[in-house]
C-alpha cells in the first residue's frame, strides 16, 4: 500500500496539475479552493485512501471543479456572492416550496414558464422539478430512471429551456430544485450500455456479480425497496450475472467504491449546478455504499461521499446547496442534518406522524417528534410536506411508540389498515404500495385530499388544512404537492397505463386539476375554501419573522389531542392543533408561564391565555405571544 500522501502533498500535487492543465489564473476560484481543500482532501482519500490512483483522480477532480467555475455564468456568480453573504437565505418566513411533474402540470418546461404567475399568487420561493432528463421509454419511475443527466426529455423541452427557465424563477424569487440522482443510473445510461457491452471500463461502474454467491450474501442484511418488482437488491443480466438494483430492475446502482465513478458524478452534479439548479435534491442518499454484512444504508461512505460532494460545490458552485432524501429512521435521517452535507433535509416522521396523529385522533407520538427529533445542525433546516410524489411510510422509531405503550410493528399494521380504507370507520382512501408479504410491511399511497377524507366525512376538508396548518409552522421550508393546494382527489387512471399501472405512487400524481384550479376562487367549492385557507395561513406565515429560523420546542398541552409547539424565536408563536373530530380544551394552567394576552394570528382575535382555550375539531390556533425578541 502506498504511504498515505499529507494534505499538503496532495494540495501541491493538485495545483501543479491546475498549473499543468492551465487552469490556475481564477483567483476566486483559488481561494475557495485554499479554503476547501482540505475537507475535500480528507473526506476523499478517507474513502479512497487506498487507491494507488488517489492523487491524480483527486486532481482530475479538481480540474473539473475549475473548469466548471470558468464556465459558470455570470447571474449564477453573483448569486454565489449573494448566498455567500447571507447564508441563511433558505431559513426566512417567506420561503415556500412547491413541488410538480413537468410534464403532468403543465406540459413542457414552456408550460412551466408560463405557470410562473401563479406561482407567484401562491408565494413560491422554490420549485422542485420531478426529473426532467432523458429516460427509457415506458416504465421509467417517473423520471428517476435517468438515462442522461444532460439531456432533458425531449417530450419537455431541451437542456437550453431549462436553463432559460431556471434565470426566469431566479429573476422572480423562485430557487430551481432538481434531483441528482446519483445512487443509479437506468439501464440505458450510456455507461450502462457499455457495461453490457462488457467494456470493463464501465463494468466497473457497476456492481456485478458472475453467480449468486455474493448477491446472496448481501441480501441477508439488506431492506428490500421494491418487492413487487423483483426479490433482494440484485437483477439478473441477460449473460447470466448478476447487477446491483436497489430500486426498479432498469435502475442500476452505481459503485461508489470505483473513484472514477465519484469523478464522473462530480461532473454531472456541477453541470446542474451551472444550468442554475440552486437546490440539489440527493435522491436516494441512504444507499450510496454498500458494505458486506451490513444492512447497506447510511454507512460511514456515505457521509464522506456527502462531504466531498459539498465541498466541491463550496469550490466551484457555493450558491448551490443540498437537499437529503433519507426516508428512514429518524436516528438515520438526522445524520444528514448536517451543513457540510445537505443544508436541507426532508423532515419525513413529522410527516408520517401527522397523518398517525390524524388516524388515532392522538398528537403524543406527534409530540413526542416536536420535543425530542426537531433540533437542528447550525446552517440546516427542514423541509415540511404533508406528503410527497412517494409512498408515506411509518418511519417513526419503536422505542417511542412503546413509551406510549404501543407496538411499532401493529401500530403500523393498524395505520395501513386505516388509510387503506379496511379499518372501519376510515375516512382515507389510500392504496397500498409494495405491500411485501414476507415482511409485512407496506407503505401508503394517496393525494393528501383522499387520505384526509375529503368527501368522506365533514372533517375531510378541515384535515387537510391542519395538516398544512403544521407543514406551514414546523420550523423549515414548507413544501406543497402542486394540486393538493386545491385539495386534487386520487386518480386511478394509471391503471390503464401499461408503464405505471404497476406502482400505486401514480394514484397520487394526478395531471393539473384544471377544473379545481378554476373553481379556487369560489367559496362554494371545496377546492376554493381549501385554497382560501391556506392562501391565508401562507400569508401570515411570510409575516411572521417567529415562524422562520429554525428554534422550535414541544409544548405540551396536557390533552392528548392536542399538539403544541412553540417557535420561541422573534415574538414567539406557540401553535395548538386540535387531530381529533370533536372539541377540546387545553387547561389555562397550561399557559403559565406564557404572556396573558396574546392573538391567535389566523382569526386575528386576541386569546386569553389565563383561561382554558378550547379549539373545535380539527382546528388549530397560531397564537403570537409577543414575547420579549431578547429573551429567547
Ligand atoms: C427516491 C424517489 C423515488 C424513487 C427512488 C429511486 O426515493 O423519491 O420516487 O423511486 O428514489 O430513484
Ligand atoms: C424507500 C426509500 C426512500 C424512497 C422510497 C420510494 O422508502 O427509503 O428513499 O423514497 O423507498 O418508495
Amino acid at each position: 500500500m502506498p504511504a498515505e500522501p499529507r494534505p499538503a502533498d496532495a494540495y501541491q500535487f493538485t495545483l501543479d496539475a491546475l498549473r499543468d492543465a492551465g487552469l490556475d489564473h481564477d483567483p476566486d476560484f483559488r481561494a475557495r479552493l485554499d479554503r476547501h481543500f482540505a475537507t475535500l482532501f480528507h473526506e476523499f482519500s478517507g474513502v479512497y485512501g487506498d487507491h494507488p490512483a488517489l492523487l491524480p483522480e483527486l486532481a482530475q477532480i479538481v480540474g473539473l471543479a475549475a473548469r466548471s467555475w470558468q464556465e459558470r455564468s455570470a447571474g449564477l456568480k453573483a448569486l454565489d456572492a449573494a448566498r455567500e453573504a447571507d447564508p441563511d437565505w433558505f431559513k426566512s418566513e417567506r420561503m415556500l416550496g412547491g413541488v410538480a411533474y413537468v410534464d403532468r402540470y403543465a406540459g413542457t418546461l414552456a408550460g412551466i414558464r408560463d405557470r410562473i404567475p401563479y406561482f407567484e399568487e401562491l408565494g413560491l420561493t422554490y420549485l422542485h422539478l420531478m426529473p426532467p432528463f432523458q429516460t427509457p421509454e415506458g416504465p421509467n419511475d417517473g423520471g428517476y430512471a435517468v438515462s442522461s443527466y444532460r439531456e432533458i426529455d425531449p417530450k419537455l423541452g431541451t437542456m437550453a429551456e431549462l436553463e432559460t427557465l431556471a434565470a426566469t424563477l431566479r429573476e422572480r424569487g423562485i430557487s430551481l430544485t432538481l434531483d441528482f440522482v446519483f445512487n443509479h443510473t437506468s439501464n440505458e445510461h450510456e455507461w450502462a450500455r457499455r457495461a453490457l457491452a462488457g467494456e470493463p471500463e464501465y463494468e466497473a461502474y457497476y456492481r456485478i456479480y458472475p453467480d449468486r454467491a455474493l448477491p446472496d450474501r448481501f441480501d441477508r442484511t439488506t431492506r428490500e425497496i421494491f418487492p413487487d418488482d423483483h426479490r433482494g437488491s440484485f437483477v439478473q443480466l441477460p449473460d447470466g450475472r448478476w447487477i446491483w438494483s436497489t430500486f426498479y430492475g432498469f435502475q442500476w446502482d452505481l459503485n461508489y467504491a470505483n473513484p472514477a465513478v465519484f469523478r464522473a458524478m462530480a461532473g454531472e452534479m456541477l453541470f446542474l449546478a451551472n444550468r442554475g439548479v440552486e437546490v440539489l435534491r440527493m435522491d436516494a442518499v441512504a444507499f450510496v455504499w454498500k458494505e458486506l454484512g451490513t444492512p447497506c444504508e447510511s454507512l460511514p461512505q456515505v457521509h464522506r461521499l456527502l462531504r466531498a460532494f459539498n465541498a466541491l460545490c463550496r469550490i466551484a458552485a457555493p450558491a448551490m446547496v443540498f437537499k437529503s432524501e433519507a426516508i428512514v429512521h429518524p436516528d438515520e435521517v438526522v445524520s444528514y442534518v448536517d451543513a457540510a452535507e445537505c443544508q436541507i433535509s426532508y423532515n419525513p416522521l413529522v410527516m408520517a406522524l401527522s397523518w398517525e396523529a390524524l388516524a388515532t385522533r392522538d398528537a403524543r407520538l406527534l409530540q413526542l417528534a416536536f420535543e425530542r427529533r426537531q433540533a437542528l445542525a447550525p446552517g440546516c433546516t427542514w423541509v415540511n410536506y404533508v406528503r410527497s410524489h412517494d409512498d408515506i411510510g411509518w418511519t417513526f422509531a419503536d422505542e417511542e411508540a412503546a413509551e406510549l405503550g404501543l407496538n411499532g410493528a401493529d401500530h403500523r399494521r393498524f395505520l395501513n389498515a386505516f388509510y387503506t380504507g379496511r379499518f372501519p370507520g376510515s375516512f382515507a382512501k389510500g392504496q397500498p404500495f409494495q405491500a411485501n408479504p414476507f415482511t409485512g410491511d407496506c407503505r401508503i399511497a394517496g393525494t393528501t385530499a383522499s387520505l384526509a377524507g375529503l368527501g368522506e366525512d365533514e372533517g375531510g376538508e378541515r384535515r387537510v388544512v391542519l395538516l398544512h396548518a403544521i407543514a406551514l409552522t414546523s420550523a423549515g421550508i414548507p413544501l406543497l404537492y402542486l394540486g393538493d393546494e386545491v385539495g386534487q382527489p386520487n386518480d386511478d387512471s394509471y391503471l390503464t397505463r401499461p408503464a405505471e399501472a404497476d406502482d400505486s405512487r401514480w394514484l397520487h400524481r394526478p395531471f393539473r386539476p384544471d377544473a379545481l384550479y378554476a373553481a379556487r376562487c369560489d367559496a362554494a367549492t371545496a377546492a376554493g375554501r381549501i385554497h382560501a385557507a391556506l392562501r391565508h395561513l401562507i400569508s401570515i406565515r411570510k409575516q411572521t419573522p417567529a415562524l422562520g429560523g429554525t428554534a422550535s420546542h414541544g409544548f405540551w398541552t396536557g390533552n392528548r389531542h392536542v399538539l403544541g409547539f412553540l417557535r420561541p424565536e422573534r415574538g414567539g408563536v406557540l401553535v395548538l392543533a386540535n387531530v381529533s373530530d370533536e372539541p377540546q380544551t387545553v387547561s389555562a394552567e397550561r399557559f403559565q408561564a406564557l404572556p396573558a394576552l396574546a392573538t391567535d394570528l389566523v382569526s386575528d382575535a386576541a386569546v386569553n391565555l389565563t383561561q382554558d382555550v378550547t379549539l373545535p375539531a380539527h382546528g388549530f390556533l397560531w397564537i403570537a405571544l409577543s414575547l420579549n425578541p431578547y429573551s429567547a
